[in-house]
C-alpha cells in the first residue's frame, strides 16, 4: 500500500523533503491520557503488550492526537528476553524485574530454541498487522528491538540499575558465555526483526539503552559486533541504531549497514555528523527535560536543535524516550514548531 506520508521514510534514505520529519521515542503510552485509560481497565502493562487489538489501539493514539510522522509498535523490549525463556514483571514502581536470571552455561542452554522464540512473539506480528490495516497508509509504521547488549544486561542484572555492575562484571568473569548469549539474542532479534517487517514495519529500530556504560574497547566487542550482524541480515527495510551514551562510537555507527543513526542529547550536533560522515541520517536529539518549558522556551529549543541538523538527513526526536509526566500540549507544540520552521524557515 502507498504511503500517503512518508517524509521519515525518505528523509532516512537521504532524499530531499519538503520538511523535516518527526516522531518521538516513548511516544506509545506513558504521557497521554488516552493511554492510561485502557491500561488501567486491564491487569497490567503486559496484557496491553500481549493483546494485539490493544496494542495497536495505542500505537495509533501519538498518530491521531500529536500528529507524528510515523507510528512506533507499542511493545517493548523486554519481549524478547521473555521469549527466550527469562520471564520478566513490570511493576508500576520499580519497573522491570526477571524472578531468574543468566548465571552460566546451564541457564543458556535452556533458553528456548531461536526459531521457538521468534514464533512466541506471534502477537507482536499480530499487533504490526492490525496497525498497519488501521493506519491505512497514513504514516509508516516503525518495528523495533533492543540491541544485545542491552537485552543481555537485563538478562544477568535481572532488573534496571544505575550501574549494571553484575551484567559488566559477567562481560569480564565470563567473556566467553557473553558472547554465547549475545550470539544466541543476536539470532532471535534477526528473526524477530525480519517478521516484523514482514507483518509490515517499514523501518526498524534497535536501541541500546546501556550502550554508554561500557569502556570504547568492550562496546566494540560486546555490542557493536552483534548491532553489526543484525544490520547486515536485515537488508529489507530500513534500520536506525539508537545507542545512548556511545558518543564514542559514532564513527563505528557511520560504518554500519543503517541509514539512520541516532543522537542522544548530550552529543554534540556538529560533532557527531563529522565522525558519523555525510551518509546517514541523524535522528535526534532534543533534550526531554526541555519540554518542560513555557510554550516560548519549547519552540526556540526547537528552531535551535533545527538549524544545527539543518534541513536534510535529519530525523526530529528527542535524545531518549519522553518522560512521563510530560504535558502532551508541550509536546504538541514541539511537533508543531519543527514541522512549521522546517518547512517554513528551512526547506527552501
Ligand atoms: O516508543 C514507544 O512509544 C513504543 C513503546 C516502547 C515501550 N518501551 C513501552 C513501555 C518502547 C520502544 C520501549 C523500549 C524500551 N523498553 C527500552 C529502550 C528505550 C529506552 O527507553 O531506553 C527499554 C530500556 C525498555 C525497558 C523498560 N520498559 C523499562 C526500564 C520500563 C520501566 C520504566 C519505564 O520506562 O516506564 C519499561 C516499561 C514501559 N515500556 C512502559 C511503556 C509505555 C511503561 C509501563 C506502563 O505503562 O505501565
Amino acid at each position: 500500500m502507498s504511503l500517503a506520508n512518508d517524509l521519515i521514510l525518505r528523509a532516512a534514505r537521504g532524499e530531499k523533503t519538503e520538511r523535516t520529519p518527526i516522531w518521538l521515542m516513548r511516544q506509545a503510552g506513558r504521557i497521554l491520557p488516552e493511554y492510561r485509560a485502557i491500561r488501567e481497565k486491564l491487569s497490567g502493562f503486559k496484557e496491553l503488550c500481549t493483546t494485539p487489538a490493544l496494542a495497536a489501539e495505542v500505537t495509533l493514539q501519538p498518530v491521531d492526537i500529536l500528529g507524528v510522522d510515523a507510528a512506533i509498535i507499542f511493545s517493548d523490549i523486554l519481549v524478547v528476553p521473555e521469549a527466550m525463556g527469562c520471564i520478566y514483571e513490570m511493576y508500576e514502581t520499580k519497573g522491570p524485574s526477571f524472578p531468574k536470571t543468566i548465571k552460566n552455561a546451564a541457564d543458556i542452554n535452556a533458553l528456548q530454541s531461536t526459531a521457538q522464540a521468534a514464533a512466541d512473539l506471534d502477537y507482536v506480528y499480530q499487533a504490526i498487522k492490525i496497525t498497519k490495516k488501521e493506519l491505512n497508509g497514513r504514516v509508516p509504521l516503525i518495528g523495533f528491538a533492543g540491541a544485545p547488549w542491552t537485552i543481555l544486561a537485563y538478562m544477568v542484572e535481572g532488573s534496571g540499575s544505575k550501574t549494571f555492575n553484575k551484567a559488566r562484571k559477567f562481560l569480564y568473569t565470563e567473556p566467553e558465555l557473553s558472547h554465547q548469549l549475545l550470539q544466541r539474542i543476536t539470532d532471535v532479534t534477526i528473526a524477530y526483526l525480519k517478521k516484523q517487517v514482514e507483518a509490515g514495519a517499514d523501518m526498524v529500530q534497535l536501541f541500546d539503552s546501556w550502550a554508554g556504560i561500557l569502556p570504547p574497547d568492550q562496546y566494540q566487542t560486546f555490542s557493536l559486533n552483534y548491532m553489526k550482524q543484525i544490520c547486515d541480515a536485515i537488508p529489507e527495510a530500513p534500520k536506525t541504531v539508537f545507542a545512548k551514551g556511545a558518543f564514542f562510537a559514532l564513527k563505528e555507527m557511520g560504518q554500519m549497514n543503517c541509514q539512520t543513526v541516532g543522537l542522544d542529547w548530550n552529543m554534540n550536533i556538529a560533532e557527531s555528523r563529522a565522525q558519523v560522515g555525510p551518509n546517514k541520517t541523524l535522528q535526534g536529539n532534543l533534550d526531554p527535560c526541555a519540554l518542560y518549558q513555557d510554550y516560548d522556551g519549547i519552540k526556540k529549543s526547537a528552531r535551535h536543535m533545527l538549524d544545527q541538523f539543518g534541513p536534510y538527513r535529519h530525523i526530529a526526536n528527542l535524545g531518549h524516550g519522553l518522560y512521563p509526566d510530560t504535558n502532551p500540549d508541550h509536546v504538541k507544540c514541539f511537533i508543531e514548531e519543527v514541522k512549521s520552521y522546517s518547512m517554513k524557515t528551512l526547506h527552501v
